[in-house]
């Protein structure tokens, strides 16, 4: 499993917990900074990674800043990325089986790293509903997307 991860200054501390937790998962990633702790522009990552997991570059995508949100709008003006912003187990999961959601956005202002890394594990264990009417859904979002590049 290939994982693409960026994080603002805000996200930098969780980043770095994140990939020590994949890493023992022997996960691959892409990490695309931030490097530093210094003040930094959350769009600037959150177009790096939302392009590695649209061009195919990685399974999915990681995103931390203060609130997850400012990551999640930008990543979701790069095409085919389905980003949501998760706080609770319960949009974990569903995130992942309602939306296919591509990219899993986290706020470090928002939930304690030993929730975030919970609620990554229920985002990774969890499985793509097949079932028709998410999936219709999640055509109708691509079709908006073809018809107005
Ligand atoms: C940085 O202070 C903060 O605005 C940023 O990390 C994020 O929360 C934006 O959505």
């Amino acid at each position: 499993m290939r994982v693409a991860i960026g994080a603002d200054h805000a996200g930098y501390n969780y980043k770095n917990e994140i990939v020590a937790f994949l890493q023992k998962k022997n996960y691959e990633i892409m990490d695309f900074g931030a490097d530093t702790p210094e003040a930094t522009d959350y769009p600037d990552f959150a177009v790096l990674v939302a392009k590695a997991v649209s061009m195919g570059k990685c399974d999915f995508g990681i995103l931390i800043c203060g609130t997850g949100i400012g990551m999640s709008i930008a990543a979701n003006k790069v095409k085919g990325v389905r980003a949501a912003v998760v706080s609770t187990e319960f949009t974990a999961e569903s995130s992942k089986t309602h939306n296919h959601a591509n990219v899993i956005c986290f706020g470090s202002r928002v939930s304690s790293i030993e929730e975030v890394l919970n609620f990554l594990d229920i985002f990774i264990k969890a499985e793509k509903s097949s079932d028709e009417r998410h999936i219709n859904r999640i055509k109708k979002i691509g079709k908006y997307e073809e018809e107005n590049e």
